[in-house]
């Protein structure tokens, strides 16, 4: 873990809740796609964790949806402000088990982390197919990006305002082809994929926190080998693991 002052390069509203906000700054503790950062939002005195969407050497970029008074604060951060944050959180996930042809399923704000798994996969010549769900056609974002990236791109909407009706789980019928599983949304989703795929995969958890990095176990779940803090301990865990 790593605790350095970032400078904001860009807010963008990308969906009508939803902002990617990319930051300078010293990206030496990022290691793997499904870690997440910290972030001290001026104001308030508990941090507030997001996925990693995108990190280069440079920098880094997180998807933000407004939920609360914290997001709120933040969608008013300008370039040129800056921001206090912890990095290299979590373990993220195994890119190692991939095999050659994954199925990444994102719901919601659960694409940033899915996203970033996706660009690392496909640097290593592997083409995963992502599922995407999300409530209507506004909501949707980094479709454009995943597909121009070689992904194949599964969109699902709750109301059919674009790609399939219904739930990404309406979308999974032929998940006998794939070689592992990632991913990463709102729990009854993942609940429901995991009760619905043949292979092995990994789930990425969000639960509220405390300190973000293993100290006050504020963020515990339980899980077939006993409570895990998903700060420390995740917050991806391997399907055996799970216990609903
Ligand atoms: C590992 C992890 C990764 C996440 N990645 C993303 C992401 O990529 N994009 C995204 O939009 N959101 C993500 N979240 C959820 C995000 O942290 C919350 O939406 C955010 O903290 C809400 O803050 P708020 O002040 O606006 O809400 P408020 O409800 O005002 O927050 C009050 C308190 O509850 C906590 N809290 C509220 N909702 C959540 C939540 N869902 N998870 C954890 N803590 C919460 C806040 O951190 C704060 O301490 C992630 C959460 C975790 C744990
Ligand atoms: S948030 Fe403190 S141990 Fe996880």
């Amino acid at each position: 873990m790593r605790q350095d002052v970032f400078t904001i390069i860009d807010n963008r509203r990308v969906s009508p809740d939803t902002y990617v906000l990319t930051l300078s700054g010293n990206t030496s503790g990022f290691r793997s796609p499904g870690q997440f950062v910290n972030v001290s939002v001026p104001g308030f005195f508990l941090r507030r964790p997001f996925s990693v969407m995108t990190w280069d050497s440079e920098g880094f970029q997180i998807m933000y949806k407004n939920a609360g008074h914290g997001t709120d604060a933040m969608t008013g951060l300008k370039q040129g402000d800056s921001l206090d944050v912890l990095t290299g959180l979590g373990n993220g996930f195994d890119l190692d088990r991939s095999g050659k042809q994954p199925l990444l399923i994102a719901g919601g704000s659960g694409v940033s982390p899915i996203y970033c798994l996706a660009e690392r996969l496909t640097g290593n010549g592997i083409i995963p197919t992502v599922v995407m769900g999300f409530a209507s056609s506004e909501n949707v974002v980094m479709e454009e990006e995943l597909r121009a990236m070689g992904c194949r791109v599964v969109l699902t909407t709750e109301d059919g305002s674009s790609g399939i009706r219904g739930l990404v789980t309406d979308a999974l019928a032929i998940s006998e082809e794939y070689t592992f599983v990632y991913c990463c949304g709102p729990l009854p989703m993942m609940k429901a994929v995991s009760e619905k795929i043949f292979t092995d995969g990994q789930f990425s958890f969000e639960a509220r926190m405390g300190c973000g990095f293993g100290a006050c176990m504020g963020c515990s779940m339980m899980t077939a080998r006993g409570t895990k803090r998903v700060c420390k301990d995740g917050p991806v865990f391997g399907l055996e693991d799970l216990v609903w």
